[in-house]
């Protein structure tokens, strides 16, 4: 105590309590130091402490690469989890890319195997062309429906004899029962497709034109799609473009080292020599077709000897635990040890809820007119959203955006959730909307104040004794460290739910420069300091305002929101 500076410029004195020492900052020291450090960062506050991850002001050249796989749908098959997923991974890539990393996006859509066999035998019996031309996605998720619905009685008793091997004690048991799988297999639509994906392996000219054209409809497709949510891939690889040659060379490679081993007509890696409890993972299947995880296999050591990355991260449901966690250890298995310690499997949990909107027989794209059209009416009904925003489709329709997007990362990578299209698109706290209409409000009001002018002490001083206005700051000052803590998790809802607080946090100061401020003392907490503030507040009112210190605080404020925003993929619609 003794030696604390007296006068010094940014704490007053310590106050002794009990064994400790109290220090605060002075009110005005809050804006004195925050401020300027904020506007100096520039788009970068937040993440200039950055991480551990690189300076984001390194050269172009010695930036770190990283490579992001993510959504990869199914054929005919866009489920509410590729979607979560391209969601996630567009947060997670603009995140890094933030960060001063170089990040390459990529779709590895199930293109190949049996889903694609299944279509093409689909597309024989169902397809027909004058329907493709009008409707290709379309004419192509009904034409899967209607085989894959064919299929289902086949698979359920396929299904119903695995579970019943599953449950058999001895072997001898069990081999009568694959020996009826067997049979099962060798007959009907499940034979058929075999035969189909056989065909497609061997690069036969007729399923193979289909495949191509196929490929072709649902990538155009799909870029559309994702640019509605604001995303663009840099590539669409997928299964059926992995090298023939490298799954060769790595299945030889497996078998050389006896890693992978032949059981019952498959070759398969047996997970139990490699230190799990159970599981094996297939490399090649009973009817000699290359299987998924050989396919991951040669796709991930191709891209690393091809262009190489200094990290990969597949963003993928928690129904793929297994599968990545199998190729990371086969891949130590063989030898590359560095390659697997650069890649990451981001997960996230699967809807629970059936989804009816979404999966076989349905188009993503119908879905998400779907939140267009809830949005356009509950935008009619808001007239404060109108007078700030304007009624246009293209309004319109970047609020349903962003409406599908807060949603969807509001909730924890962990937990599970359900679309409600009606409550995210609602103008309620915590929905995008909601968000969109708070930094719309705030830009009308910044457009009345300078937002860049130099402070005095004396501005500072004003910002510091105005409770809300200094939380406003102190929430302000956290976004380092809601930025710091959301690298660790990968999870974007903490980011959300802070910007959240910010704007709550602006609301209240804003009203009370409307003069709409609750009744003087009610979100005060003590009694007596409540009735001073409220008298503070009414004077301030008439006399006090300081356009240059509050124009400063809200720029910063509106820095924070925009860079939060556009780094959740909800791009602020209004400017300033
Ligand atoms: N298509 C898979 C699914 O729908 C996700 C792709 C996972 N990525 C991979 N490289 N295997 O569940």
């Amino acid at each position: 105590m003794k030696k604390f500076p007296p006068d010094h410029s940014l704490f007053p004195l310590p106050f002794p309590d009990g064994v400790h020492l109290r220090i605060f900052l002075k009110p005005e020291a809050v804006p004195q130091i925050l401020l300027p450090y904020i506007r100096a960062g520039g788009d970068k506050y937040g993440f200039n402490a950055t991480l551990g991850l690189q300076d984001p002001a390194s050269q172009e050249t010695d930036r770190k690469k990283l490579v992001i796989e993510s959504s990869s749908p199914n054929v005919c098959d866009f489920q509410a989890k590729h979607l979560r997923s391209a969601l996630l991974g567009e947060f997670i890539s603009r995140f890094y890319e933030k960060s001063g990393w170089s990040v390459t996006r990529v779709n590895f859509p199930n293109d190949w195997g049996k889903p694609m066999a299944l279509l093409e035998l689909g597309w024989e019996q169902y397809g027909n062309e004058e329907v493709l031309a009008r409707d290709p996605t379309g004419h192509l998720m009904e034409v899967y429906r209607q085989i894959h619905e064919a299929l289902q009685p086949e698979e359920t008793a396929r299904k119903k004899l695995r579970d019943e091997i599953n449950n058999k004690k001895t072997r001898e048991e069990a081999q009568d029962l694959e020996q009826e799988v067997a049979d099962l297999e060798g007959k009907g639509l499940l034979a058929a497709r075999n035969t189909a994906f056989a065909r497609l392996e061997n690069n036969e000219e007729t399923v193979m034109s289909f495949f191509k054209r196929y490929r072709e409809l649902i990538v155009e497709d799909y870029i559309k799609l994702y640019a509605r949510l604001g995303i663009k891939f840099d590539e669409y690889s997928g299964e059926s473009q992995v090298s023939h040659d490298k799954m060769l060379e790595i299945e030889q490679a497996l078998k050389d080292k006896e890693i992978c081993k032949e059981s019952e007509g498959a070759w398969i890696v047996d997970m139990r020599d490699h230190g799990a409890k159970s599981g094996a993972a297939i490399i090649r299947d009973r009817t000699g077709s290359t299987a998924y995880a050989l396919r991951d296999l040669a796709a991930v050591v191709d891209r690393a000897e091809k262009d190489g990355f200094d990290k990969m991260i597949y963003v993928v449901a928690n129904d793929h635990n297994q599968h990545f966690s199998q190729i990371f250890t086969i891949l130590k298995g063989m030898g590359q040890a560095e390659l697997a310690g650069k890649l990451e499997h981001v997960q996230f949990k699967k809807h629970t809820k059936p989804d009816n909107e979404l999966g076989i027989g349905h188009k993503a794209s119908t879905f998400l007119d779907q939140w267009e059209t809830a949005m356009k009416e509950v935008l009619k009904e808001d007239a404060d959203a109108v007078a700030l925003l304007g009624d246009s489709d293209e309004t319109a329709k970047a609020l349903a955006m962003s409406a599908l997007v807060a949603q969807e990362l509001s909730v924890k990578n962990t937990a599970e959730h359900a679309h409600d299209i009606k409550a995210g698109t609602s103008f309620k706290s915590g929905t995008g909307p909601e968000l969109q209409k708070s930094y719309a409000r705030l830009c009308t009001t910044l457009r009345t104040l300078p937002r860049n002018a130099e402070l005095s002490s004396e501005d500072y001083k004003t910002l510091g004794e105005d409770e809300d206005q200094t939380n406003l700051l102190r929430i302000l000052a956290q976004y380092p460290d809601i930025i710091t803590a959301a690298y660790r998790t990968h999870d974007p809802a903490s980011i959300l739910a802070y910007l959240v607080w910010v704007s709550k946090q602006l609301t209240g100061c804003l009203n009370e420069d409307d003069g709409e401020d609750e009744p003087a003392g009610a979100t005060e907490e003590g009694g007596e300091s409540a009735e001073a503030g409220g008298a503070a507040d009414a004077v301030e009112e008439q006399s006090a305002k300081n356009p240059a210190a509050e124009g400063a605080l809200y720029e910063a404020a509106r820095k924070v929101l925009e860079s939060g925003m556009t780094l959740l993929g909800i791009a602020p619609i209004a400017k300033v």
